[in-house]
């Protein structure tokens, strides 16, 4: 369900009621100069649509996607559910949502309202048909974008609704409060419920609150924002037969578990921002195209908005320098990106965001960022092409957002240990090791990858351990790091111990979890390699598996730290600590060797992309260098038009894509993403 075939989509958010008409005139032929074909349009509109309650204006979008149409540029429409008006607060002022501790959300910013209020579902799903209804066949319109970034800034929602909702969600979930008192461990510190209507939601409490009960509210908020979702896509879908998305924030986003929300639209759209104090934020700009991408299923996803030069909501805001949006969109679309979104076409010259870069900056067009829209759109154009090629990957990283809710919560033996910078480090090795990676979910289907590494699987299912033993004994390579298999999907500690559930892929358990002081210390001794350690050391067990580094120092001194495990025809490795990325080099390097990988080597800082198509295949290269780089290659450039014969040149700085003959789909090595378990969990099933 691409929206525009054939073509690679350009553009971005436009907000045109912040602009007097005439502007609009200026705008959609600036569009057209800058090769622009779709833009997302009504993000925020909804105090300019529903004037006041069941009251609709829509004459100015009547206009504005006319216009669009006439100069052939595809809209987006988006449902504005993010930013309900003034009046509806007015009216519904218990629809606020509530934080923690209590404080209720005034107006005069944005976010939505509770996702559980009665008031709130009713606007919504009125506001969504009528736009449906108006132009669900409009010829504009290609693409529905419903909302905007689900979980922020509101997702938990502590009001007397949501409670209301919470208790109902418990009830159809556990069925009778002796299961759920089980489930989550209340005869600790006499938390006992007797009657639905004493349960509470974890708002703040003296001390810390019980970790179960923390996890399914994450579940529940999840759960209320995908109903919201759903509510607003099906008003749509009864009217309107074009594709319906929300735009994700695949490793920022923290209360939507994507696995789910993935299967809920018809393309996945996703936003990415650098962070500006990471001085690589352009490894972590691949994870999240990469996440984006493995959560689409390997389909063509959007990137809905990233930014033409600096953000504004960061302390220190960061302009891109001269190649460096070329390069992000590149790597996006390298990654499986068949659209190139920003926000937003034009800068705001009033609100919050009025310093924020654009497609249109406040200088005008004769700007360096204008320019570099320009050339981007034309560049764009010329790799249409590409549209619907794939990415292969042998190598699946795991990520769970089950995961990530469980880690991060209170009092757990060490905070320096934190599951997004685990997932960033070995990401980031396998990034500079130039080896693709797709991300899975680890009770997904991993038979057609040959290594599957596991970053940060603190919390992880008997049916997940099981999937991971089963891929093991069936040939697979597992690398699996510290802090593994600890708890179940209750957060309680697996029987049998830290690990148990992969004791018998792993060869090895843990007796005690032994964190460092902040700033200690310790090295492991790999085979006569030192590899440098910090923040966490295990007492291990071990029931079978091989040592292949020792601790030399710290509380573990002497005993084993990384080990290596045979079973059936596979491999499982155990990296009992936390290794930085230039100390996982070796570790990942016999890891490969297992798994039968030969990374590719080349240049140092040049990022290559490679998408399959059906009689071509696309090679894209990013050079983040200010030196050229050269990587053997033949084929066309695409951009230069120039034949390329053994040698390609990056520029410094620059980016390129050869066109070359296909590789067939070899089934004993590469395999399409296909990382999207069929029936994602539901641990209460
Ligand atoms: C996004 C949001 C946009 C805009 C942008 C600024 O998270 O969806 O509306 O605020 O950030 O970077």
């Amino acid at each position: 369900m691409w929206p525009l075939p054939g073509a690679i989509a350009y553009g971005g958010d436009y907000n045109p009621e912040q602009w007097p008409r005439a502007v609009w005139d200026e705008d959609v032929a600036l569009m057209r100069q800058a090769g622009v074909n779709l833009v997302s349009v009504g993000i925020f509109s909804w105090a300019m649509l529903e004037v006041s309650e069941g009251v609709f204006d829509f004459t100015w979008l009547d206009d504005l996607l006319d216009l669009l149409h006439a100069n052939g540029i595809a809209v987006d429409l988006a449902t504005p559910s993010v930013s309900p008006p003034a009046w509806f607060f007015h009216a519904y002022p218990h629809a606020r949502a509530v934080d923690a501790d209590g404080h209720v959300m005034g107006f005069g910013s944005r976010g939505m309202a509770g996702h559980s209020a009665p008031e709130y579902r009713e606007a919504i799903v009125r506001v969504a048909s009528a736009l449906a209804e108006r132009y669900g066949d409009h010829p504009a319109v290609v693409l529905w974008h419903v909302h905007n970034e689900y979980g922020v800034p509101v997702g938990e929602d502590f009001s007397a609704s949501s409670v209301a909702s919470w208790r109902r969600w418990l009830q159809q979930h556990y069925g009778s409060i002796e299961a759920l008192n089980a489930a989550w461990g209340t005869a600790f510190w006499g938390q006992t419920y007797r009657a639905w209507e004493h349960v509470v939601a974890p708002a703040r409490t003296p001390t810390t609150v019980n970790p179960a009960m923390k996890l399914d509210w994450a579940r529940f908020t999840d759960d209320m924002l995908r109903e919201c979702f759903r509510l607003e896509r099906d008003a749509i879908r009864a009217h309107s037969d074009r594709p319906v998305t929300t735009n994700f924030m695949a490793h920022q986003s923290w209360n939507t578990d994507l696995w789910k929300w993935a299967r809920e639209v018809d393309v996945v759209s996703d936003d990415h921002y650098l962070w500006s104090p990471d001085p690589d934020a352009h490894v972590a700009l691949a994870l999240s195209a990469d996440l984006t991408r493995s959560v689409a299923g390997g389909k063509p996803w959007i990137l809905m908005e990233h930014s033409t030069s600096a953000v504004n909501w960061q302390g220190r805001n960061i302009a891109k320098r001269p190649g460096e949006m070329s390069r992000n969109a590149l790597t996006h679309l390298g990654r499986g990106a068949d659209a190139i979104m920003f926000f937003q076409w034009r800068a705001s010259r009033r609100g919050a965001e009025k310093f924020h870069s654009a497609m249109v900056p406040h200088a005008g067009t004769s700007s360096r960022v204008f320019r570099e829209v320009t050339d981007l759109g034309q560049q764009l154009r010329q790799l249409g092409e590409v549209q619907g090629s794939q990415v292969r990957a042998e190598v699946a990283v795991l990520y769970d957002w089950e995961s990530l809710w469980a880690q991060d919560l209170d009092w757990r033996p060490s905070d320096d240990l934190a599951f997004r910078e685990r997932m960033r480090s070995y990401y980031e090795r396998l990034w500079r090791d130039s080896v693709p990676v797709d991300f899975a979910h680890p009770e997904a289907d991993l038979s057609g990858y040959s290594l599957v590494v596991a970053p940060a699987s603190y919390l992880l299912t008997t049916i997940a351990a099981d999937n991971l033993t089963a891929f093991v004994r069936a040939g697979g390579t597992l690398l699996v790091s510290c802090f593994a298999a600890a708890v179940d999907e209750h957060d309680a500690v697996h029987e049998g111990g830290f690990g148990a559930p992969l004791a018998e892929a792993l060869g090895v358990t843990v007796e005690e979890y032994l964190p460092l002081r902040a700033g200690d210390t310790c090295t492991v001794d790999f085979g006569g390699q030192r590899l440098a350690a910090d923040v966490w050391t295990e007492d291990l067990v071990l029931t079978g598996a091989q040592v292949r580094g020792r601790y030399l120092g710290g509380p573990a001194d002497g005993a084993p730290a990384i080990t290596r495990h045979e079973l059936g025809s596979g491999v499982g490795w155990y990296v009992s600590t936390r290794l930085d990325t230039d100390s996982l080099a070796p570790v990942l390097a016999a890891a490969y060797a297992d798994a039968g990988i030969t990374p590719p080597a080349l240049p140092e800082h040049l990022e290559l992309m490679v998408r399959h198509g059906e009689s071509a295949d696309y090679a894209v290269a990013v050079n983040h260098h200010d030196d050229a780089a050269h990587v053997a290659l033949s084929g066309t450039e695409i951009f230069s038009g120039q034949e390329i014969d053994g040698e390609l040149t990056v520029p410094g700085g620059g980016v390129a894509v050869v066109r070359t003959a296909p590789t067939p789909d070899r089934d004993d090595v590469i395999t399409p993403a296909h990382a999207v378990p069929q029936q994602v969990r539901n641990t209460y099933a």
